[in-house]
């Protein structure tokens, strides 16, 4: 059996599926939140100029789900995982939520944002916590510059964030595991692509993704059972 083995690098993806046990909606597929609400009605620079209060209510909304949510088995796996692999590990996650950091993960490359802060739309004021809700009829926050306080999300027609770290690790990782992720947005879907043929690459989640075609081993399963049970089995020797 093949195992994971402490001179590898291990890239780990995370998607929505990872935070759905605990309680935060994926974004496809039923229940998902493109079922009830238009991209780029509440998720895009566009939606930004032309309604910035329908956007404020969407991430008020999140921002309400995400702050009663807890970590489940799986944030709780990969934060144990970092303490084995140290640098060795590369946690970049497309979820918005804190839930890696709340199971005490400390080196997470949030390439879609953070829920949990805000940023202006116009000066260079760096992103900063924020856990307020801004619901109608609330005044919309705004920056001493006169700017706009916008949530610090990569939406769609954006560039993610961290880029240059990310392909970084992709170019020196050894294994690369994707969870919970539907494969279908890019860039995350297309990094498999990129380290296919020299790293080990590994599938787990609840459906078979979009570009299953493109890993070697798909392991099926909701996180919470499948990602600590295969950690266990092929870490057990670090
Ligand atoms: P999706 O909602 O597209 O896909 C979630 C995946 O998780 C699906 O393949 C589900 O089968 C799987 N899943 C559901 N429950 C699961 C569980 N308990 N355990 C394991 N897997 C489970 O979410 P993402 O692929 O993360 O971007 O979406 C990528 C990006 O699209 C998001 O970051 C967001 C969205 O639009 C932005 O907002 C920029």
């Amino acid at each position: 059996m093949l195992s994971i083995s402490p001179t590898d690098n291990l890239f780990v993806l995370t998607g929505a599926g990872v935070s759905a046990e605990s309680g935060i909606p994926t974004f496809r597929g039923v229940g998902g939140l493109w079922r009830n609400y238009r991209i780029e009605e509440v998720a895009s620079p566009h939606a930004w100029r032309c309604d910035p209060r329908l956007v404020w209510e969407f991430y008020s909304m999140r921002r309400r789900v995400a702050a009663a949510a807890k970590p489940n088995p799986a944030h709780l796996a990969l934060a144990k995982l970092e303490q084995t692999l140290g640098e060795h590990l590369f946690l970049c996650t497309q979820n918005v939520d804190d839930l890696h950091e709340q199971a005490a993960s400390t080196n997470v490359a949030h390439m879609h944002g953070e829920l949990f802060k805000s940023r202006c739309d116009t000066c260079s004021r760096l992103p900063f916590r924020d856990t307020n809700t801004y619901d109608p009829p609330a005044e919309l926050p705004q920056c001493e510059c006169g700017g706009g306080i916008r949530p610090h999300i990569c939406w769609f027609g954006e560039v993610p964030f961290e880029l240059d770290r990310i392909f970084r690790a992709l170019d020196e990782c050894t294994v690369f595991m994707a969870v919970g992720t539907s494969g279908v947005v890019e860039p995350a879907a297309s990094f498999v692509a990129h380290v296919r043929g020299r790293a080990r690459t590994i599938y787990m989640g609840a459906e078979v993704p979009a570009n299953a075609c493109v890993f070697r081993e798909c392991h099926l399963g909701k996180a919470g059972e499948v990602l600590p049970e295969f950690l266990a089995l092929e870490a057990q020797e670090l």
